[in-house]
C-alpha cells in the first residue's frame, strides 16, 4: 500500500508557487491577491478560511479577509461582491460556503466574476470544465486530480466510482475523471443517496473516490483488491485517546481497508491540504489573466 501524501505534495506545490511569485515580484510584477468573504460565525468555515489566508502568506500572496455579520442581507452581500469584482488589485474571490439560510447561494455564486472565481463554482466555470475549455477547476477535485497525476496512477479505461454528487466535489470530479485527458478517460459511475447495490458497485472500482461525509462508511468488503482509494470526508468525532478530546475521521475505514488497496489518502493529510494548494494555484493563474 502506498500512502497518497497530500501534506507533502501540497507543500511541494506551495514551494513551486512561492518560487514563481518570487520571480514575478523580482521582475516588478504584482503579488497575486486573494479575497475571502466569511459570513457569520460557522466554526468550520472560520477554520478553513483562516487556513486559506495563512497559506496565502506562506507563498507570498496578498490576502484580504472580509468578515460579514450573519444577518447581512442578500443584496448587501451582492454589493460586497460587486465591489471586489471591479477592484483591479484583487485577482481571486472566494465566498466561503455554507451561507446563512436566508441567502441564496446560487445567486451569490452567479454574482462572482468568472475571471475571479478561483473556487470554480460559477456555472460558466463548471460548463467550461465540462467541455475541457480554459476554466478554474474547483479546488478539491483539482487536488484529487493533482494527487493522481503526481503519483502516476493509471486512469485510462479504469472503473472509477464516485460516492457523492455534491456540486463542490462529487459532480466535478466525476466529470474530470471521464474527460478525454490524463487523469481521466475512466469509466465513471456516480453513487448517491438513491443508489442501489452500493457495495457491489464499489467492489468493481479500480479507483474509488468517496465524498459523502459519513465517517468510516467504506469498509473492506466494498473494496476491490489493489484499488486506489481517495477519501474526501472529514468528520470531527470525540475521542478519549487524543489530548484534544476529538479526532478527524474520513469516509473510509482506513484501518479496515489499508491492506487491500494499492493507494490510499490518509485523513487528515490527504485531500484536505491539496484543496488549499489548488486554490492558491487557481489564484496564481487568475493573477496572470
Ligand atoms: N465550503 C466547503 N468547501 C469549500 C470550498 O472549497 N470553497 C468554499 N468557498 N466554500 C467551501
Amino acid at each position: 500500500m502506498i500512502l497518497l501524501d497530500g501534506k507533502k505534495t501540497s507543500n511541494d506545490i506551495k514551494d513551486e508557487i512561492a518560487l514563481e511569485v518570487n520571480g514575478i515580484v523580482n521582475n516588478g510584477g504584482k503579488k497575486p491577491h486573494l479575497a475571502a468573504i466569511l459570513v457569520g460565525n460557522n466554526g468550520a468555515s472560520e477554520t478553513y478560511v483562516n487556513a486559506k489566508v495563512k497559506a496565502c502568506e506562506k507563498v507570498g500572496f496578498d490576502s484580504t479577509l472580509i468578515r460579514l455579520k450573519e444577518a447581512i442581507t442578500e443584496d448587501e452581500l451582492i454589493n460586497e461582491i460587486i465591489k471586489i469584482n471591479i477592484n483591479d488589485s484583487i485577482d481571486g474571490l472566494i465566498v466561503q460556503l455554507p451561507l446563512p439560510k436566508h441567502i441564496d447561494e446560487k445567486k451569490i455564486i452567479n454574482t462572482i466574476s468568472i475571471e475571479k472565481d478561483v473556487d470554480g463554482f460559477h456555472p460558466k466555470n463548471i460548463g467550461n470544465m465540462t467541455l475541457n475549455l480554459p476554466c478554474f477547476i474547483p479546488a478539491t477535485p483539482a487536488g484529487i486530480i493533482e494527487l493522481i497525476k503526481r503519483y502516476n496512477i493509471e486512469t485510462s479505461g479504469k472503473n472509477c466510482v464516485v460516492i457523492g454528487r455534491s456540486h463542490i466535489v462529487g459532480l466535478p470530479i466525476s466529470i474530470l475523471m471521464a474527460r478525454n485527458s490524463y487523469p481521466g478517460n475512466s469509466t465513471v459511475t456516480i453513487l448517491h443517496s438513491r443508489s442501489k447495490n452500493i457495495n457491489e458497485i464499489c467492489k468493481k472500482a479500480d479507483i474509488l473516490i468517496v465524498a459523502l461525509g459519513k465517517a468510516n462508511f467504506v469498509t473492506s468488503e466494498m473494496i476491490k483488491e489493489g484499488a486506489s482509494v481517495i477519501d474526501v470526508g472529514i468528520t470531527r468525532v470525540t475521542s478519549n485517546v487524543t489530548k484534544s478530546g476529538w479526532k478527524l475521521l474520513g469516509d473510509v475505514d482506513f484501518e479496515n481497508v489499508k491492506d487491500k488497496v494499492s493507494y490510499i489518502t490518509p485523513v487528515p493529510g490527504g485531500v484536505g491540504p491539496m484543496t488549499i494548494a489548488m486554490l492558491l494555484k487557481n489564484t496564481l493563474s487568475a493573477s496572470k489573466l
